[in-house]
């Protein structure tokens, strides 16, 4: 078992290039299978959730590689299978978005059930009710859905909950279809409008997307073209809180800033220093950062997927704070590793109450998601002495060369197999 071993107390310094953005990659590089032509997709980050869906690709018949750093090349012509079994899905929740690709394209999909972090109860009937009302129908049988349509049509749906995944997987489905479909009450995440930028520049016609209602024209077919992934607004905001949480001063390169208002907005109201530049935040801290009250909320709301790592530093300010989670409904399962290393946390149901002024001392923690791995890292930083963070394949999943970059900042982060010694100074 492999593990990260971090000596606490360097302050983060430097500069820091962002990767392309995860969960936008894994809906495009999905999308692409809409297209029987050739995608070449750049800045797509190197990490485990990519490879798995390459490997998806591949087994379905078409063919994906990267071609060079960052660059991946689909040829999505030769696809010819429609089903996606248990074994192929269950390590990625994005492996949902083969519904609405296959559907789209083939007018059937047989998907197994999808896997994924595990924050409570993850439904789909939002993806099925909107294939639904494009006019296809479902089964689910012995784990597997199976969804096909003679035809697919436009239709208005309205998303009873405001769904990144359901708003995603609509839009793939009705890009082919035929006459107008309007989505409303849509997800307007950075992601939703790189997938339908995605989507028009192989021939789509999306409007809307980053608004709460998105109209897709179905059109004849897809061609295909180059694509630039956006830069990962999540892991950006990881490294703001991991600068503030070090006390230290970090160039965070590669960003569209506007993505991280609701973060920003935080930092400044703890008393941090943040700059904003063209594609570039500049976060400092030093001293005491004052408490603040947080709520997770669909973008432009703060990010649930940075809910951890806020939580983390707010064990060190002053005074109490108060984080909602309002998107997951058990997303706070990382609170018992942080109490291990001194947290002072009290969780009642959505709600978490951080007592602050906490000093963490490091200890063998085990990450219990993917965010909850970057923020266990993140406390590691914060704490004095060594901690371990185990289960090191929930951050392999969305975080690009993320001790590399820890490093270039002065962090004190190596990665292990379990039993092999470690040298920082100091340290057997
Ligand atoms: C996406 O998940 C992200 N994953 C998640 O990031 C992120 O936490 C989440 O959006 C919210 O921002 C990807 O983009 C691959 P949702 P998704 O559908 O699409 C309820 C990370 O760490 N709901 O927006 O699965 C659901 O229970 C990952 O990078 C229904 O009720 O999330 C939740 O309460 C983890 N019915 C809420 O909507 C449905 O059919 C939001 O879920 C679908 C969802």
């Amino acid at each position: 078992m492999e593990k990260y071993v971090i000596l606490g107390g360097a302050k983060l310094e430097g500069e820091v290039e962002i990767s392309g953005a995860k969960n936008s990659a894994v809906a495009i590089i999905v999308a692409a299978l809409l297209v029987k032509d050739v995608c070449v997709i750049e800045n797509v980050p190197a990490v485990s959730d990519t490879y798995v869906l390459m490997d998806i690709i591949n087994q379905l018949g078409g063919k994906a590689e990267f071609v060079s750093k960052g660059t991946l090349r689909i040829d999505a012509r030769g696809v010819d299978c429609i089903e996606a079994p248990y074994e192929m899905v269950s390590k990625i929740r994005a492996s949902s978005y083969l519904m609405g690709a296959l559907l789209g394209r083939f007018g059937h999909a047989r998907v197994a059930m999808p896997g994924g972090c595990d924050f409570g109860v993850r439904p789909i009937d939002l993806h099925l009710k909107g294939f639904e009302a494009l006019g296809a129908e479902y089964t689910v049988e012995h784990g597997l859905v199976d969804i096909h349509a003679e035809k697919l049509s436009g239709a208005e749906i309205y998303m009873d909950t405001v769904s990144v995944g359901a708003t995603i997987n609509v839009m793939l489905a009705a890009a082919l279809a035929q006459g107008q479909t309007v989505i409303e009450n849509a997800a307007k995440e950075p992601h939703i409008v790189d997938v339908a930028n995605f989507l028009n520049s192989m021939g789509a016609n999306i409007k809307g997307a980053g608004t709460d209602v998105i109209k897709i024209k179905g059109v004849e077919s897809l061609h295909g073209g180059t694509y630039i992934v956006i830069p990962d607004q999540i892991e950006a905001g990881t490294f703001m809180i991991a600068a503030a949480a070090t006390n230290g001063d970090v160039l965070i390169k590669n960003v569209i800033p506007k993505h991280l208002d609701s973060v920003t907005a935080k930092l400044l109201e703890m008393g941090a220093e943040v700059e904003e530049y063209d594609d570039a935040i500049r976060v400092k801290a030093s001293g005491n950062l004052k408490k603040v009250n947080v709520k997770t909320m669909p973008h432009p709301g703060f990010p649930t997927d940075l809910q951890p790592q806020m939580l983390t530093l707010l064990t060190r300010t002053e005074g109490t704070s108060i984080v909602t989670e309002n998107v997951w409904d058990s997303r706070f399962k990382y609170v018992d590793e942080l109490r291990r290393m001194g947290a002072n946390v009290t969780v009642d149901g959505r709600t978490a109450i951080v007592e602050g002024g906490a000093q963490l001392t490091g200890s063998p923690v085990s990450s219990t998601d993917l965010r909850a791995g970057a923020a266990l890292v993140i406390a590691g930083l914060m704490a004095n002495g060594v901690t371990e963070v185990y289960n090191l394949k929930y951050i392999d999943r969305g975080y690009e060369n993320f001790e590399q970059k820890l490093r270039s900042l002065g962090a004190q982060i190596t990665r292990r197999k379990d039993g092999e010694k470690c040298h920082f100074a100091g340290i057997a």
